[in-house]
């Protein structure tokens, strides 16, 4: 289950959003248009369940995120969702990965602060003894223009799924 967003936790945020999780419901998110660099030279690591509930995190994830580790851990990775992000992105990560294949993508991740960040992202199905236990995203540091890229791209989409 996820809370909303705490407004102490995030002083910069000037926007409030609902988010509909999926299997969750909503949640209420506080955005700052604030961009946090992806920090040179880092990989961002997390790995989940089966369901996307977070089993482990790198640190560079914890710093990143804001949340403290003992937030992170058990939380479903919804927590990082931005409502800037498309539906469709996330469909096509979770297909890819439930039917054994890999995932790249850019995303851009919600800051516990309320800023944001974008990662490009590759994500992977864990196999034990032939079966998925859960998957890992390893996140780099996008190129800017990638970065503006997927962007647009995602405006468009995003105006798409609200027309719909
Ligand atoms: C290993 C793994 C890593 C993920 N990383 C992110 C992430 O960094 N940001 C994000 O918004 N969603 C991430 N997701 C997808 C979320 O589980 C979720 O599908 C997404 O936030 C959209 O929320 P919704 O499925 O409730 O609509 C990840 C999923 C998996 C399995």
């Amino acid at each position: 289950m996820l809370q909303d967003m705490n407004p102490a936790d995030a002083p910069g945020a000037s926007r409030e959003a609902t988010l509909e999780l999926y299997g969750l419901g909503p949640r209420k998110v506080l955005l700052a248009d604030r961009e946090v660099p992806y920090p040179d030279g880092r990989l961002i690591v997390s790995t989940t369940d089966t369901r996307g509930v977070i089993t482990h995190c790198n640190e560079s994830f914890v710093a990143m995120s804001g949340y403290s580790r003992e937030q992170l851990i058990g939380a479903e990775h919804s927590i990082l969702r931005h409502p800037d992000m498309p539906a469709i992105a996330f469909k096509g990560l979770w297909d890819d990965i439930q039917a054994g294949k890999i995932w790249h993508g850019y995303v851009k991740n919600l800051r516990r602060d309320g800023a944001f960040y974008w990662v490009y992202a590759t994500v992977i199905p864990n196999v034990r003894e032939g079966r998925v236990v859960g998957y890992t995203s390893v996140r780099r540091k996008p190129s800017r223009s990638k970065v503006e890229a997927a962007a647009k791209l995602y405006v468009q989409l995003l105006a798409e799924e609200k027309a719909a």
